[in-house]
């Protein structure tokens, strides 16, 4: 059965999700201190005591549109240098491993590798803490492909065209990065009747806007494919899946 048809995996959720938003600042309007809420982060590990339904992300599984991405890919993956961002507690990390690539899992929450390593007690990852805005120095340029899933539409929108940035400088020339995150449309320019009827956006998590795509950060990062994919029963929610090559090979 999987993790969230559960009932009793599915209420415990639930009530994780009531008392983490609770605490987070981003969802009480008092923005905190720190702009990268690491402090909620480790609490959501921290706060869940080795229970992964008390993960709001965990589901015990890789992501539907990685897990596609991946079969698709048949022995494309062998030997590649992977990069997971954000690995949480690493069924995107393990299957890229399981096709056979040479993946490298980090986590800005040391608890959630750790939790990983738990899991997987065989793995052939290289599991470790770090923080996406600082990079070992090692990694500049030393992935052939960088897999962030979810990892983008959770931090606050100021911050992105910096994590664009980074990741775009992780890859090898080359390189592919593969974005999976929820969508929605482009802002309305502010000019236009409608703006002044729009709510500001709300999260986490930020669906991302098509532009992202095209921001000045991906300068060196050419889109290959975006896919817009709708709700599914398996993914309830507007997607993209986009592939983009770093320029330079
Ligand atoms: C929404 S979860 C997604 C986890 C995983 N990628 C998945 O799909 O299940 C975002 C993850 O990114 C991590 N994270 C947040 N900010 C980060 C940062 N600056 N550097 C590295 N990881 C970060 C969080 O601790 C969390 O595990």
């Amino acid at each position: 059965m999987k993790a969230l048809e559960d009932p009793d995996f599915a209420a415990r959720r639930a009530q994780a999700r009531l008392e983490l938003d609770a605490i987070d600042p981003a969802k009480n309007g008092v923005g905190g201190a720190d702009p990268l809420r690491r402090d909620w982060f480790e609490a959501v590990y921290a706060l869940a005591e080795n229970d992964p339904a008390r993960v709001p992300w965990a589901n015990l599984a890789p992501h539907p549109l990685v897990k596609a991405f991946v079969d698709f890919q048949a022995r494309g993956l062998e030997g590649l240098r992977v990069l997971d961002v954000g690995c949480g507690l690493g069924d995107n990390a393990e299957y890229f491993s399981a096709a056979g690539a040479q993946v490298t899992a980090f986590d800005l929450v040391e608890g959630a590798t750790l939790w990983a390593k738990r899991r997987f007690p065989q793995t052939r990852v290289a599991y470790c803490a770090a923080d996406l805005f600082d990079p070992p120095p090692a990694w500049r340029g030393a992935f052939d492909l960088v897999n962030e899933c979810y990892t983008l539409q959770a931090l606050a929108p100021d911050l992105l065209p910096r994590a664009l940035a980074t990741l775009a400088d992780l890859l090898a020339p080359g390189g592919k990065l593969l974005i999976v995150a929820r969508a929605r449309d482009e802002d309305p320019q502010p000019s236009s009747s409608s703006a002044a009827l729009t709510a500001p956006l709300s999260g986490p998590p930020w669906p991302l806007p098509p532009s992202i795509f095209k921001d000045p950060a991906c300068a060196g990062l050419e889109p290959l494919v975006v896919e817009d994919i709708a709700a599914t029963a398996e993914v309830p929610a507007r997607h993209w899946r986009a592939l983009l090559r770093r320029s330079g090979a």
